[in-house]
């Protein structure tokens, strides 16, 4: 008997006991990569007779898909596995697993190990293809199971259960092979892999036929697009290939990095994001900045300059005069100077973000970084804060721009915060808000702006679909 065998035979147990099939909860840490790892899986589980649930009380499987990027994620991810401990008490056939990133480093795995017995299962971001295995481990042997990533390989074809019937991610390579020397992925993700381009062309077929309407490709680093798989096909071609499947989709990637992001890619964008184009890449690029000073980027190994990462905006720009442009900053890196901070937010008034994800820094046990000369948190807070003033200044003032013009929404559901609004997207990732109801979930419709904030704007629904004459014009 197959792992999944004996898995589906003990779920189909708890079920005739019970009444209902047992619940998965996986509660996913971090980044998009992760929610992707996690809609794996989830709909691993639920090949293996579990049925998902958002409810932890009915769960009799609980993953947590952990995340290291920064200390405050670990934390988080900590103190929510200690909470599982009464769940456990009342229910005893409760299976725990902690995975991801955190578990990858060995110093985390000892730690939960020791501190946290009740978490019976734990592996880090290489083998989600072998959780069958793991748990047919547990419930045969009882005890519990430690998988410290040997090796990362690629896994095709496992089953994936998706959070959205309309908006999907889809991997290109894995891993990251760059090293900048604040960062942990690569010490937790292994090496860079690409997937086959007909996986990733068969997958990106399946999805439009199902009526996905927006696909984000991912990778660490997706400008490393084929490198050890193909000599001559790089991440432009992807796309390019991409975009010859027919339907009403828009196709987005992240993340670049300014070193390796190419001019060709730029052309391939600005060729198949007019307005005629069906499908679409989004007139919308993410590209990491980090730090607007050279020394510090030297230091951050990140192997470009400002000037480089200037040419590259003036470039998109040139080519598509509207493009929305976001980056990731990190503030208070070791040995950052006031100085140095001054060229950061010198760059945020050179380029004018659409949008940007700020950080302070947080050292990560085993990367240079954490290894040099720090600075004060005080210093670090007081810039950030400072930063954030600069950005949410701009922001508004791009937001100010949307008042008045009609935007085609990718309609995502309900506000969270406001249930008696409806919320969606723009092409350039853009949040909207407006007044309508359910049945335009998950529908392109246009939306006349009315208003705008610092980090959304408002507007009047209009109609559903496509009107050509009424999409932005450039900013
Ligand atoms: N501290 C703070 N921010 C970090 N990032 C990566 N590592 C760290 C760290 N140690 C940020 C970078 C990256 C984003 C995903 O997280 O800006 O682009
Ligand atoms: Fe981390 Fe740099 Fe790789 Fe991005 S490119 S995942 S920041 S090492």
């Amino acid at each position: 008997m197959t792992c999944a065998e004996k898995i589906r035979l003990y779920t189909d147990g708890i079920a005739e006991r019970t009444g209902r099939r047992p619940g998965v909860s996986v509660t996913t840490f971090g980044c998009q990569q992760n929610e992707a790892d996690s809609e794996r899986l989830t709909g691993i589980a639920e090949s293996l007779g579990y049925r998902r649930t958002d409810n932890e009380e009915e769960a009799y499987l609980i993953i947590y898909n952990t995340c290291a990027v920064r200390e405050h994620a670990e934390l988080k991810a900590l103190s929510r596995t200690g909470q599982l401990k009464h769940l456990k008490e009342r229910n005893p056939e409760l299976i725990v697993c902690v995975c991801g990133c955190m578990v990858a480093q060995e110093h985390r795995l000892e730690d939960i190990k020791k501190r946290y017995p009740y978490v019976d299962i734990l592996f880090g971001t290489a083998s989600h293809g072998r959780l069958a295995e793991y748990l047919a481990e547990k419930i045969e042997s009882g005890g519990r199971a430690f998988y410290p990533d040997s090796d990362y390989q690629i896994e095709e074809g496992l089953p994936v259960c998706r959070e959205s019937s309309f908006k999907a991610w889809v991997s290109v390579m894995y891993g990251c092979d760059n090293f900048c020397t604040y960062c942990v992925v690569p010490y937790v993700r292994g090496r860079e892999r690409s997937r086959r381009r007909e996986c990733i062309l068969e997958e990106i077929r399946g999805l439009v036929a199902g009526g996905v309407r927006d696909i984000t490709l991912l990778g660490q680093n997706v400008n490393s697009y084929g490198k050890g798989l193909y000599d001559d096909y790089s991440f432009a071609d992807l796309l390019e290939d991409i975009c010859g499947i027919e339907g009403d989709y828009i196709i987005r990637f992240m993340t670049s990095h300014p070193k390796d992001a190419t001019f060709r890619l730029i052309d391939v964008m600005a060729e198949h994001s007019r307005q005629d184009s069906r499908p679409r890449i989004a007139r919308q690029f993410h590209l990491p900045l980090q730090s607007g000073s050279d020394r510090i980027l030297r230091a951050m190994n990140r192997r470009y300059t400002r000037d480089r990462y200037l040419s590259l905006v003036n470039y998109m720009r040139e080519k598509i005069p509207d493009i929305a442009v976001s980056t990731d900053i990190i503030v208070g890196f070791p040995g950052e100077t006031e100085e140095d901070f001054s060229d950061t937010l010198e760059m945020l008034e050179t380029v004018r973000f659409d949008a940007f994800f700020s950080f302070i820094y947080s050292p990560r046990k085993g990367t240079p970084a954490a290894r040099m000369e720090q600075v004060p948190d005080d210093v670090k807070t007081e810039r950030f804060a400072r930063m954030l003033e600069v950005q949410n200044r701009i922001s508004r003032e791009k937001n100010d721009l949307y008042v008045g013009r009609t935007e085609r929404v990718l309609v995502e559901g309900r506000s969270k915060t406001d249930p008696g609004m409806m919320t969606g997207r723009n092409e350039k990732n853009r949040l909207i808000h407006f007044r309508g109801d359910d049945s335009l979930t998950g529908n392109f419709v246009n939306v006349k702006i009315i208003s705008a904030d610092t980090y959304y704007v408002e507007g009047a629904f209009e109609k559903e679909g496509l009107d050509e004459q009424n999409e932005v014009q450039s900013h």
